[in-house]
């Protein structure tokens, strides 16, 4: 029943070595999916995949089991459906001030000027960022840019959220702002795919887990692979900490219901 799907899927560039070679990855509605995997892995290759913005040399991506064209109707609606946010809102940022941003994609979906209005405003609302509306992009600080860049793919009001590494570069009240708003999206019914390099962020946030590692891909549900140090440690990551101590407690990490926040994991390592 996955909603967002890779089957088979390889990417290479040009005559490059294979970047994804033979990869499935199943993005189910409502279930947080993260993405790990050391520089080079492949994450914002594959979230590009996901998104339609890149054609994989080989395999499908699917939508509701239906393989996407890459056709001009198919993929407009697909890009619609599927939001990526890039890891550099610099990269992502076009408009002059905040409001031109946000009002672009709305705008280019035909819905009225009323309509536009009351999207952007609503939007930016959820990500707290109505005070920087009439602001020119290039004032605004990275972190704000960064929300910005978000509050411009939340405005399509998408299915899929796709964010490349959305907590790099924020400070922690930065990250815990992103995630209470990822909640309320997630409560009005899109679903979010995360790539991160922060492994304690993955423990906490996600259901399931792909780990990128030399062109493969191996899907999990978070604890089973956050438990599993071979395979993180064959991938060049660490193991989240708390993994780590709930081990040295001797207590289950790959458990369905792992304690996830900072407090939970302490309380059971401690309390036990
Ligand atoms: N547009 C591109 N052209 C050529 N090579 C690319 C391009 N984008 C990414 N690559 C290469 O593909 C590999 C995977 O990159 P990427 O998907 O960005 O990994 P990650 O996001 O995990 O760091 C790297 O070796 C990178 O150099
Ligand atoms: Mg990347």
């Amino acid at each position: 029943m996955s909603a967002l799907a890779l089957h088979g899927v390889s990417v290479r560039y040009g005559r490059d070595a294979w970047v994804l070679r033979d990869v499935d990855v199943e993005v189910v509605a409502g279930r947080r999916l993260a993405l790990i995997g050391a520089n080079g892995a492949g994450k914002t290759t594959l979230l590009r995949t996901l998104s339609g913005s890149l054609r994989p040399t080989a395999g499908e991506v699917l939508v509701d089991e239906t393989p996407l064209s890459f056709k001009r109707t198919a993929l407009t609606a697909h890009r619609r459906a599927v939001q990526l946010v890039l890891q550099d809102p610099d990269d992502q940022l076009f408009s002059a001030d905040v409001h031109a941003e946000i009002s672009y994609g709305p705008t280019n979906l035909g819905l009225d000027p009323d309509a536009v209005r009351a999207r952007v405003a609503e939007t930016a609302e959820l990500l707290g960022i109505t005070e920087l509306l009439t602001r020119p992009v290039h004032h605004l600080s990275y972190g704000q840019r960064k929300r910005v860049a978000l509050a411009g793919a939340v405005a399509m009001q998408p299915r899929f959220l796709l964010l490349d590494e959305p907590t790099a570069g924020l400070d922690p009240a930065g990250c815990a702002a992103l995630l209470a708003c990822l909640k309320r999206l997630e409560g009005a019914g899109t679903t979010v795919v995360l790539s991160t390099h922060d492994m304690a962020l993955v423990w906490e946030w996600a259901d399931t887990v792909t780990l990128l590692d030399a062109g493969r891909a191996v899907s999990d549900d978070a604890g089973n692979l956050l438990g599993d140090a071979d395979l993180l440690r064959h991938a060049q990551l660490d193991r989240p900490w708390q993994a780590d101590l709930l081990d040295a407690a001797g207590l289950p990490v790959s458990a369905a219901d792992r304690p996830r926040s900072r407090a939970d994991v302490l309380a059971a390592a401690l309390h036990r």
